[in-house]
């Protein structure tokens, strides 16, 4: 890998910082003068229709922060990744989520490192639908002899966020009897709530972790495993000798890993384990052998749909000029935001219910990989990184934070998304419900974008202090997404959509966005720590004051 450039050191850079000064930005100006702005600034890439004219640019400043891109060599780092190079530099790792959606028989072929990748990733995906036929066809037995009804993911991080928030956006899909759930918590409440009211004779566990070392996924997959044990045992379905208990692990557990020899060790029998490869990153491992509960309970043919999605987004990022690179623009927009105009978070607000767990997916993905203060050659960062993400789906959303994002005194760009035909159709008697709710959605960013002056508050007749209370300054930025159906392909284009706003960011940035070591010293303290839960005395003296006094604390309050 080459030095990263320093993105504060172009040309660009020196432009965008004197177009940002004295700049006013002036929406309603802006569409008044300027009736070709929301043709320029829409664009439909795949299935999504993306109009960015609600955002605080003029045409001069995109073509900027286009030169920027062409500058910090955005185009050449997408290359390098497509390729296979080890642009994870920290890790020595290619980075190819992107193969995990490549077509079968792609030509030509992608070989990294010695591995025929295409040939790889088709043997486990064709693996995952076969193993998903059978349980979603009852061929698959548990260890009484009947089917499954629930599948229950356990995993963390990447092997848990991705599978729920899309089991959850496209639960309508779901059409074998098939439901999921998932576990990730190392909380004991999230096990004991989700296995409350299962049968374990129709539970089969999915045991998803990358590492296979994770504290928290290894911990829940013993409490299942034991749960399953005492459970069948109080049932009279197994006994407690050890070929009962290796019995049922057989036909209850399954695993995805990089690391087999692990899962072995676990005690699940490898013929039930799903692989995948160091290549992929854990926040951007959906769309490979984790993605397994989706394809049992939505099915195989949804699965391929969603990664078709996929791929559609990343052919448009290795085709489209950077100018009509939707990926890319949305990226840089959210650079002028934040290092220009001083924006620090960035909200996405779904107008689908569906998407309930969309922000809180979106937030491993875009602050793990850009939350950092080093390049990738290991120096200090020149400028601000990686925005902190946030939402929850609107109409809720508009009923709780959105008077700050009116009204407030921070800049927070959003990102609205929207369908136009919904997974429920239902009328109330006098309107088309998903109607309004999509009103909901259009008066916002209109609301967002233009205000509403003093005057027109006046004309209303409100007098005094309340005018200046009732008024809204608008230009408060917003890209609107809007998709005619959250189907299985549009959300994998959703999806990869923000994976590459996220490395759009990082490159102009100059950070690798694909390790994430700031979550590893929690890790390891929280190791050493346990020791002085459990009492030990010396563990508890190594301790500093303020964690001693709260173990004390602990100590004292304990029942039991
Ligand atoms: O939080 C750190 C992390 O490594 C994430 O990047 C990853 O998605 C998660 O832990 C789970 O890791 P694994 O899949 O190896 O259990």
């Amino acid at each position: 890998m080459s030095a990263p450039i320093d993105a504060t050191t172009t040309p660009a850079w020196d432009e965008l910082a004197s177009l940002r000064d004295g700049f006013s930005p002036d929406l309603r100006g802006w569409f008044a003068d300027d009736p070709g702005r929301v043709e320029r600034l829409s664009f439909d890439l795949a299935d999504l229709h993306v109009d960015l004219s609600k955002n605080l640019v003029t045409d001069e400043v995109l073509a900027a922060l286009v030169r920027l891109a062409e500058q910090t060599g955005v185009a050449d780092h997408y290359a390098a990744m497509l390729a296979g190079e080890h642009i994870n530099t920290t890790e020595d790792r290619a980075v190819l989520h992107t193969a995990l959606r490549r077509p079968a028989g792609a030509s030509p072929a992608l070989v990294v490192d010695g591995q025929d990748v295409d040939h790889d990733v088709h043997a486990v995906l064709d693996a995952m639908d076969a193993f998903a036929d059978r349980v979603r066809s009852g061929e698959w037995k548990g260890v009484t002899g009947k089917r499954v009804r629930t599948v229950v993911n356990i995993g963390i991080g990447g092997s848990d966020l991705g599978p729920v928030m899309i089991y959850e956006a496209l639960k309508p899909y779901a059409d074998a009897g098939v439901e999921a759930r998932f576990v990730s918590n190392i909380d004991p409440t999230d096990i004991a709530q989700k296995t409350a009211d299962l049968d374990p004779e129709t539970t089969l566990f999915i045991v998803a972790s990358k590492t296979f070392t994770t504290l928290e996924t290894l911990t829940n997959a013993r409490l299942a495993r034991d749960w399953l044990w005492s459970r069948l045992a109080e049932n009279g379905a197994i006994g407690d000798d050890e070929a009962s208990r290796t019995d049922a692990v057989a036909h209850h557990f399954v695993a995805v890993s990089t690391a087999l020899d692990k899962v072995a060790a676990f005690g699940i029998d490898t013929d039930n384990a799903f692989g995948f490869w160091d290549w992929v990153g854990g926040r951007y491992s959906v769309d490979s052998a984790i993605g397994l509960s989706l394809v049992i309970t939505l099915g195989p043919r949804a699965f391929r749909d969603l990664l078709a999605g996929f791929h559609s987004v990343d052919d448009h990022v290795r085709t489209a000029p950077l100018s009509h690179n939707v990926p890319v623009l949305m990226g840089l927009l959210n650079v002028w935001y934040t290092n220009f105009l001083g924006a620090q978070s960035h909200a996405v607000l779904p107008y689908a219910q569906q998407l309930h767990r969309f922000a809180a997916y979106l937030q491993q993905l875009t602050m793990e990989s850009n939350g950092k203060s080093v390049r990738w050659d290991g120096s200090p960062v020149t400028t601000d990184t990686g925005e902190v993400f946030w939402g929850e789906p609107g109409t809720n959303g508009q009923h709780a934070f959105y008077q700050l994002i009116h009204q407030g005194t921070r800049l927070i760009p959003a990102d609205f998304i929207a369908f136009v035909n919904p997974a429920y159709p239902l009328d109330d008697g006098s309107r088309d419900v998903h109607g309004l709710f999509l009103a909901n959605f259009l008066a916002q960013t209109k609301a967002l974008a233009f205000g509403k002056t003093a005057a027109e508050v006046e004309a209303e007749g409100t007098t005094g202090a309340l005018v200046a209370a009732r008024t809204f300054a608008g230009n408060r930025p917003t890209t609107s997404i809007f998709a005619p159906a959250l189907t299985p392909a549009v959300l994998g284009q959703l999806v990869a959509l923000y994976e590459h706003i996220t490395f759009t960011q990082g490159v102009v940035w100059g950070i690798n966005s694909f390790d994430q070591w700031g979550v590893e010293l929690g890790k390891q303290l929280a190791l050493q720590i346990a020791p002085a839960i459990e009492g030990d005395a010396d563990a508890l003296a190594a301790q500093d004051a303020s964690t001693r006094a709260l173990l004390d604390y602990y100590a004292a309050h304990r029942e039991g």
